[in-house]
């Protein structure tokens, strides 16, 4: 791998960019978009059915170049190849991140560590597919004999967030006749709810962990048992039909219960939130079917070897990082906008708030130097038009500039009369108003009164992407996250951070386990914390159910 010892401000590109940003920060895309007629033409990239318009940020030409220069001269291309060939370049947990290996095709070869993983992906890929064919062909059985109708993922992060947001996202193609659930937190009222109306006889829960140690999900693990026991007449042998795991740790799973040969395996080079397409993505197997979720890792592949191989200048998450990177650490913005203009993507922007901010979300260089530039912007979003009738307002008039990414599909899967042509409409409409506003002669001419005007003006110049695929299938999903995953990998890499790791969650864990005993067994608090902390233990514990 290549370490870079030049921070990134230190580097040329970004001096460059520094004095660059005077000129631009005084330009308005009105300007930029009069200048040159071709404009929305021109700013735009497409590959592998992806088009990517980004015309209206505030960019010319040469801001273009100076960050494709960046992206050379921080050694992105080298950190790519890097990650393509299973370098250990998550340093901080020396392991290699290959989750790109888990979509490459059969007789593709990734070695790591001298032994070629893709035949373990596929062999795993084929247990999940002859699982999921047995489960919804009815002949994987409940204990008493009934087919399995419900399924419950149980997992948290990335062991949940990934297989939500697909599950919502390819439900058009899942088997109707089956309900999924997903329980991740470890207020039991998530556990409590989902299976409020669910026979044990007909449910199949998936314990999903990575590490099979998170205290969310085998606390909730441990519910289901309970549960199952109960509406199973408490026979133990039934835990082997009702009951699978998806994790890296055979020992834990067996530990808890789980018969291995019911165990579906990944490994400690996928990330957990970038897991959704390993054996953790089993219950979109389940909803979709194996050859659909061949088709979503189909897509995933399509985007991994346009990132691996195309010029820097037409790579669509080179580019998206490259922006987000302008935007960020040159324009100050703080968060990015995820609209997703498509019902069925509604949890795409919470899952990307883990895959983006778990990632980036940094003060440390790779070297662990503190870093003197801002990483790791907040990714937020709601699906259009919802988000136009709350927050949008903040958007167009309030005073931080809050970069778009707006998402749009070109036909529909549920088409009702012109509804889906009214929803582009609205999501075209909202990148122009965005980009040019209303000026105030503008506001004028229709015949506001001269107090009202500034109320109605729009300034504009607030940047946006808009991303437009045909239709939302497996394959565009599988698409839409890698891209997504390689713009997050551009962005660390060229502000040179660990995008891997996540030692951040580590502390809160660690005190959640020390004061749970406190409130549990009623032990007097220990006074290693501070006054507010055990003000509120006590405060808990005299009004607590008991
Ligand atoms: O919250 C931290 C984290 O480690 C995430 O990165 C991960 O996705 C989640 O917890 C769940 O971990 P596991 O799959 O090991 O239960």
């Amino acid at each position: 791998m290549a370490t870079t010892t030049k921070t990134v401000t230190e580097l040329p590109a970004w001096k460059a960019l520094s004095a660059h940003f005077q000129t631009i920060d005084r330009l308005h895309l009105r300007e930029l978009f009069a200048q040159d007629p071709k404009r929305g033409e021109r700013l735009t990239v497409e590959a592998a059915g992806l088009y990517l318009d980004y015309s209206k940020n505030r960019i010319t030409d040469e801001t273009l170049a100076l960050l494709l220069e960046l992206a050379e001269q921080s050694g992105l291309r080298a950190r790519i190849d890097a990650m393509f060939r299973g370098e250990k370049i998550n340093v901080s947990e020396k392991r290699a991140v290959l989750h790109v290996a888990l979509r490459a095709p059969k007789g593709q070869s990734i070695p790591l560590d001298g032994e070629d993983v893709v035949p373990e992906v596929h062999s795993v890929l084929d247990r999940m597919a002859d699982f999921s064919n047995r489960v919804r062909g009815g002949a994987w059985r409940g204990h008493t004999g009934k087919p399995i109708r419900n399924i419950v993922n149980i997992g948290i992060g990335g062991s949940d967030l990934g297989p939500v947001m697909a599950y919502e996202a390819l439900k058009h193609y899942s088997d109707r006749a089956m309900t999924f659930r997903f329980v991740s937190n470890v207020d039991g009222t998530d556990f409590v709810e989902a299976t409020r109306d669910l026979d044990p006889a007909e449910t199949l829960f998936i314990i999903s962990s990575k590490t099979f140690t998170t205290l969310e999900t085998m606390t909730n693990a441990g519910s289901a048992r309970s549960w199952s026991l109960a509406g199973l007449a408490g026979d133990e042998e039934a835990i082997a039909k009702h009951f699978v795991a998806v994790s890296t740790n055979a020992k834990e799973v067996t530990k808890f219960g789980i018969d291995t040969a019911n165990m579906f395996g990944f490994w400690d080079w996928v990330g957990g939130r970038y897991s959704m397409d390993s054996a953790i993505g089993l219950s979109t197997m389940l909803a979709i079917g194996p050859d659909n979720f061949r088709a979503m890792l189909g897509g995933f592949h399509e985007i991994d070897e346009h990132f691996r191989t195309a010029p820097f200048e037409r790579n669509l998450p080179v580019i998206m990082g490259l922006l987000a990177i302008w935007s960020n650490n040159f324009f100050g913005a703080q968060t990015v906008a995820v609209l997703p203009y498509e019902q069925y993507l509604k949890r795409f922007p919470a899952y990307l708030q883990q895959l983006t901010m778990e990632s980036n979300g940094k003060h440390v260089t790779i070297e662990g130097h503190p870093l003197s530039y801002d990483t790791g912007p907040i990714y937020w979003g709601e699906p259009g038009t919802n988000g136009q009738h709350s927050f949008y307002q903040l958007i167009h008039q309030g005073t931080r500039l809050i970069p778009c990414d707006f998402i749009a599909f070109h036909k529909t899967l549920n088409r009702l009369g012109q509804q889906h042509d009214m929803l582009l409409a609205n999501v075209f409409a909202q990148g122009e108003a965005l980009a040019f506003g209303k000026t105030p002669h503008e506001v004028s001419a229709e015949g506001s009164a001269d107090w009202l005007v500034p109320h109605r003006v729009f300034e504009g110049n607030r940047p946006s992407n808009t991303i437009l695929m045909e239709q939302l299938t497996p394959a565009a999903l599988g698409k839409l996250v890698a891209l997504y995953e390689h713009n997050v990998f551009t962005q660390g890499a060229i502000w040179q951070v660990d995008s891997f790791d996540q030692w951040g969650v580590e502390l809160g864990k660690v005190l959640a386990q020390r004061i749970i005993p406190e409130l549990i067994n009623e032990a007097e608090p220990k006074f290693v914390h501070d006054s507010s902390t055990n003000a509120l233990i006590r405060r808990h514990r005299r009004f607590r159910d008991k």
